[in-house]
Order: C-alpha cells, then structure tokens, then sequence
C-alpha cells in the first residue's frame, strides 16, 4: 500500500488514479481544502485528516510514502507563516518518525519520498542575472524565503532521521514549477495562468523584470518521477536529493512561447504585455537535472506545447466553469484567505 500525503492536491490528482491504474492499493490523506477529486475505487482510501496530528493507523499496510501534504507556495507560506511551519516541517517530521519506526520494529524498509522544490536554490545573494550559477544538488543552499526554507528544513530532518533508521530511505524530490492540465486544477502556476488570461482576454502580463530563469515540469512528468522512484534500488536513492525539470525557461521567453502555441494552433492572437513595477517573478535559479538521468534514468521530457493545448481545450469545453479566473478554487493563496483560514488570525 501505498500513502500519498496532500493526495488530493494538483500533483496527487494526476499521480493517484496513475498508482491506482498500475495496480497500487492507495491511501490518500489529505485535508480535502480543495475537495476529493477522485471517484470510488476499491483499492482507493481517501481519509481525510491533518498531517499536523497524524494517526499512526494511516500507516497500517503501509511500505511507501509520497508526501505531498503541506503549503504549496510563496504567497500562502508568507500570509500563514505558522500553518506553513507547523505543515511543511512539523508534519513531514512526525509523519518519518513514525515511519522511521514502523520500519525498524518491522524490519522491513519505508521509502519516504518528499516533495521538495527547486526554489531551495534561490537566494536574494544567488540572483545576479549576468552570471547565472547552474545549481546542483551537492551545492551548499540558503535559501531565505519562508516556504522554500521550510521545504530545506524538512529535508534536513528526513536525513538526521535516516541517520538513526537503517531501513528509513527518504528520498528528496526537487521539482521545477509544475504546468499542466489536472482534475484539481491550479492558475496560480506560470504556463497555467498564462494559458488562462491568454484564453480569458488575448493578453498575458510579465511581471517584474522577465529575465528570471524557471525550471519548468510537465504534471505528467512529476507523476511518472514518483512512480519511477517506487520501484528504484534504495541504496541509490537513499538520502539523495534530485532536481526534477523538464527545463530552464526565462519568463519572458515562455510568455512568447504560450503566446505563439495558442496563435499557431487557434489562430488567436495573444499579446504579451510587460509590467515592470515591483519585484514580482524576479526570483530567478537556473537548476541542472541531470543527476535523476544519469542515476536513475529517468528523464522528464514533455515540453510545453500540449499542456497548453490541453488546459486550452478545457477552458473552452467549460470545465472551470465560465469564469476560472474568478474562482478562488484555483489560486491557493485565495482559497486559503477565503476559506481554509476565514475567521482564523492572519
Ligand atoms: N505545484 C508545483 O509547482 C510544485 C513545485 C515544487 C514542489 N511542489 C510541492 O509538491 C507538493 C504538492 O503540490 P501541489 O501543487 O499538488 O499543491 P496543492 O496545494 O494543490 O496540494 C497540496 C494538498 O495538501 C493538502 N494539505 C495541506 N496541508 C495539509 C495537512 N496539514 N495535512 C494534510 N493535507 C494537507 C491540501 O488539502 C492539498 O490537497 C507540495 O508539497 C508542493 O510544495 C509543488
């Protein structure tokens, strides 16, 4: 059995009906903020509980974990600083103690992988745009913003547990920003909000200085990394952090790019529009992905192009509704000021 954490998020909805297809008996745990977006299935378990207080029966059966539970972004880590502690560091360090010890009083291994992020490489003193550091895994990191720390925080704890547990094998996940069409959508992810405010007015916004380098993911990719890293040798994941990309785009170029697909396919003219006022999308890491190849591999190679045809056709099928772009459902920092956190101090 497997345990995906956050199961019921954007990367779960695609990752979970993959496991369940493949044969995988599956328990979701989640919070269910944005809903259970799976239909029954008799090797299905979806259970809704906070990773905040685990129940050690979510483990029962258990030899696997993918851990995606947690706060997903910048914007929603910085408007609930404490909720992002408590989810990205605290749970994911109950959840490998228990399992740390379920592994050693069974004697048998618990692969522990976590969802981490590139944006772990980005520091205000790393973003010199004339000198672009490619960022491996075995570089020293700093990083300074309070949901990327967190993430690094949590990955240092996975491996002090490991130290301890022979048998506990966490594996760091370092993804690129994720693009792709999802049954819990998200438009708060780049080429995702691109696709929808090109859709929605025929014109998409840069903002801040357009340069930054992004490592981008297809959703497909991130879902076959995890499904690949179920079945990899322990002893060479054990401990190992791995960036996982498709690859760098510089904003800008990928506005052009999301610009020019929708024009070639639709015969939509998209313009792309430039706000330079504030800092916002100046963050900006270059991140090398090699090291998942040539270890075990796995490459991720879905480019852009479909997602954007897809999230397209499914605008235009009405499957956000008529007006996404209002519905806070898909924008996380909105769903957690409407909803999650209404009534709760900021
Ligand atoms: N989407 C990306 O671009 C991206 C990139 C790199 C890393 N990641 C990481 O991958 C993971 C999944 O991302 P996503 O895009 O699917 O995010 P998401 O926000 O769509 O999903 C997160 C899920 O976790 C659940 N959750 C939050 N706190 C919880 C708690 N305390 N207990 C139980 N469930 C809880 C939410 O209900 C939600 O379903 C996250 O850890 C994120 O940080 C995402």
């Amino acid at each position: 059995m497997i345990l995906v954490t956050g199961g019921a998020g954007y990367i779960g909805s695609v990752l979970v009906p993959e496991l369940v297809a493949i044969g995988e008996r599956v328990r979701v745990v989640d919070t269910l903020w944005f809903g259970n977006p799976f239909p029954p299935h008799d090797r299905l378990d979806v259970v809704e509980g906070d990773l905040r207080h685990p129940d050690p029966a979510w483990l029962e059966d258990v030899d696997a974990i993918i851990h995606l539970a947690g706060l997903s972004n910048d914007p929603t880590a910085d408007f609930a600083p404490e909720l992002n502690s408590e989810s990205n560091v605290y749970a994911t360090r109950q959840l490998a103690e228990l399992a740390a010890e379920k592994s050693r009083r069974t004697g048998k291994e618990i692969r522990y992988i976590f969802a981490s992020t590139c944006s772990v490489y980005y520091a205000p003193t790393t973003a010199d745009e004339a000198n672009v550091t490619v960022m491996t895994e075995d570089m020293p990191i700093a990083p300074t913003a309070n949901y990327s720390k967190t993430k690094r925080l949590a990955e240092v704890e996975l491996l002090r547990i490991a130290d301890q547990h022979p048998l506990f094998v966490p594996v760091l996940v370092r993804k690129g920003t994720i693009f792709g069409l999802a049954p819990r959508m998200r438009f708060d992810l780049v080429v995702n909000v691109f696709t929808l405010h090109a859709w929605k007015n025929r014109q998409l916004t840069v903002h801040g200085h357009g340069e930054a380098w992004r490592p981008l993911l297809h959703i497909r990719d991130a879902s076959d990394a995890y499904i690949h890293l179920l079945s990899a040798p322990s002893e060479k994941i054990r401990g190992q952090a791995f960036n996982l990309l498709h690859k760098n785009y510089r904003v800008l170029e990928l506005a052009h790019w999301v610009a020019e697909v929708i024009e070639q396919r639709y015969g939509v003219e998209v313009r792309v529009k430039r706000d330079r006022t504030g800092n916002a999308g100046a963050r900006s890491y270059y991140v090398d992905g090699d090291k998942i190849k040539n270890t075990l591999g796995f490459s991720a190679d879905r480019g852009v192009t479909e997602a954007v045809v897809s999230i397209w056709d499914a605008l235009e099928r009405g499957d956000f509704g008529l007006e996404p772009d209002k519905d806070p459902r898909f924008f996380n920092i909105r769903w957690l000021k409407e909803t999650v956190m209404a009534g709760a101090p900021a």
